[in-house]
């Protein structure tokens, strides 16, 4: 990213021939040094590459780069002027003026012009250009023009990150397990009716997959979540618009999240019309229900941490109540995904067991580095499945300048490592669709701290992780590798299956909604005799 603008400084008198040569000298210390301080490359600070002294103005021509960038050098040379020509000539500064200011960014980007300093953007593919609206000294220090920068650099560098969401370096992975079953566990769960499709992503669950649900994640709890000390919470799963602000959802992902809205008033009378609608034509069109509601307030749970931030917001820690580690399971999450929503691996409305921690850089680091040693015990000892470890760095964590390879060898910077399981009938395991993202760790550093204003009574910095386990896909990966004979399927697991009676599946004469369906489930409630009554 490139800045360049016209400086024009207005000093409270003409400038006397004698102070000519002290600016000189200014322009001299301000282009070596002061203008250079904060940017490791030089090239990412500011010059002034030329200027020209007019009775009480210096007219200064500026290019910046990315660390000192215009707004910041404009300040940077007006202090310097004010103290040497004060000091010395007694002239102060009277104002600012920045003409033509101009960022150059890498790639075709495009920012919208209704935006406040705007004037004109325009690309020729490899570049664009923004044109901004001329800047006062009072606008140069204005948080929406220094965020309107921020916005420009991060869409800059999420177009140099390529388009993808992350990147993925494999970190660590099993030995090759042995597997003997190649189904799809979603449609067979389909076909034998423990599960049914009610609406777009989203399923009823059966008291026999709800069972074998409860089991595998009462199994994660006992061997994974509680040795480690976490405690069980119970999080709302509506949030308010501002908090998806703060955590950065509603900047990064608004396609994909789900509102909600309150109706306009309380008072059942006022939605008569409505009512009587209904009522005749047995019909609830949507473009008439939303009449009735206020305007989306709220949004749906994401993330299943955000109020673990929410709830620590503006509140001050000590050492002793350090390190906070936390679990939700108590409700949905939702993610709106417009296509390739397949079964129970991949929906709109799915449960998740999230965990969450908040302490100093050390205990983050060491918490998580304790959950992924439970993590992979848990997926190689406990259910012996096949599993990868990947160290991805969404494109938000990247910081200017630090290249790729910096990050995949540093895992104690902040970033996510997604657990991935081997799904066998989607593919060879060396196809990077066979793989399903189970779930993922990460260390956030300050992303959530800072925005919340979580802060240290002696102001240490805080950072936060969470780690989602998502119940759904592990179960499928499961089933996937192990298929649906409980006698394949690791001891442990079976053993948690059997602590309660095995309950009933559904059969009846329309349901399971086909013979070869009917069947295969006359099957498995063979299989499961032992277990219960399926
Ligand atoms: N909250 C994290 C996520 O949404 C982990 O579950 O990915
Ligand atoms: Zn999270």
């Amino acid at each position: 990213m490139r800045i360049t603008g016209v400086l024009e400084v207005t000093l409270s008198k003409p400038l006397p021939e004698e102070a000519k040569s002290k600016v000189v000298e200014v322009i001299q210390y301000l282009n070596n040094v002061y203008l250079k301080r904060g940017a490791r490359d030089p090239v990412e600070g500011a010059h002034i590459s030329s200027f020209e002294l007019k009775e009480d103005k210096i007219v200064f021509v500026l290019e910046t780069g990315s660390r000192v960038r215009i707004d910041e050098a404009s300040l940077r040379i007006r202090n310097v002027l004010a103290q040497e020509l004060g000091k010395n000539f007694r002239i102060g500064i009277r104002g600012l003026r920045l003409i033509e200011p101009k960022i150059v960014l890498e790639g075709s980007i495009s920012i919208s012009l209704s935006l406040p300093f705007v004037k004109n953007i325009y690309s020729d593919g490899t570049k664009t250009v923004v044109e901004l609206s001329e800047l006062s000294e009072s606008d140069l220090k204005k948080p929406i023009f220094l965020r309107l920068l921020r916005l420009v650099e991060e869409k800059e560098r999420r177009y140099r990150w390529g388009g993808k969401g992350e990147h993925w370096v494999l970190y660590k992975k099993s030995a090759e397990k042995t597997v003997k079953f190649f189904d799809d566990p979603n449609k067979i769960l389909e076909d034998i009716g423990w599960i049914k499709r009610v609406s777009i992503g989203q399923w009823i669950y059966t008291p026999p997959l709800t069972h074998i649900l409860n089991a595998l994640k009462r199994l994660f709890l006992d061997e994974v979540v509680k040795p480690l000390g976490f405690d069980e919470a119970t999080f709302p799963k509506m949030y308010p618009l501002e908090v998806g602000l703060k955590t950065g959802h509603l900047k990064g992902v608004i396609n994909s999240m789900v509102f909600a809205s309150l109706p306009k008033t309380y008072n059942i009378a006022e939605f008569e019309p409505l009512i009587d609608y209904m009522y005749v034509m047995d019909t609830a069109p949507p473009e008439e229900v939303q009449k009735y509601l206020e305007p989306p307030s709220y949004f749906l749970c994401f993330a299943q941490c955000e109020p673990f931030y929410w709830f620590f917001e503006n509140e001050i820690l000590d050492d002793a109540v350090l390190p906070i580690k936390w679990y939700d399971m108590s409700g949905p999450s939702f993610r709106w995904e417009a296509g390739g929503l397949h079964g129970i691996e991949r929906l709109i409305e799915f449960h998740r067991i999230e965990i969450v921690w908040l302490g100093k850089p050390e205990h983050v680091i060491d918490i998580r580095n304790k959950l992924m040693e439970r993590y992979e015990y848990f997926l190689d000892k406990v259910l012996d499945l096949e599993w990868r470890f990947a160290w991805v760095t969404p494109w938000f964590y990247e910081q200017a300048g630090v290249v790729e390879e910096k990050l995949e060898l540093d895992i104690n910077t902040p970033g996510t490592i997604d657990i991935e399981v081997w799904v066998p009938y989607k593919g060879g395991r060396d196809d990077k669709k066979a793989w399903l993202e189970v779930g993922n760790i990460s260390i956030h550093g300050t992303k959530f701290t800072e925005p919340f204003r979580i802060k240290h009574n002696r102001g240490e910095i805080l950072w936060t992780g969470c780690s989602g386990f998502g119940s759904e896909r592990w179960l499928v990966s499961l089933l996937a590798q192990k298929g649906f004979n409980p006698d394949n399927w690791p001891k442990k697991f079976l053993e948690y299956v059997k602590k309660e009676p095995f309950p009933r599946s559904v059969l009846t004469v329309t349901y399971p909604k086909t013979k070869d369906g009917k069947e295969f489930l006359k099957n498995i409630i063979k299989m499961f005799e032992g277990l219960g009554n399926a």
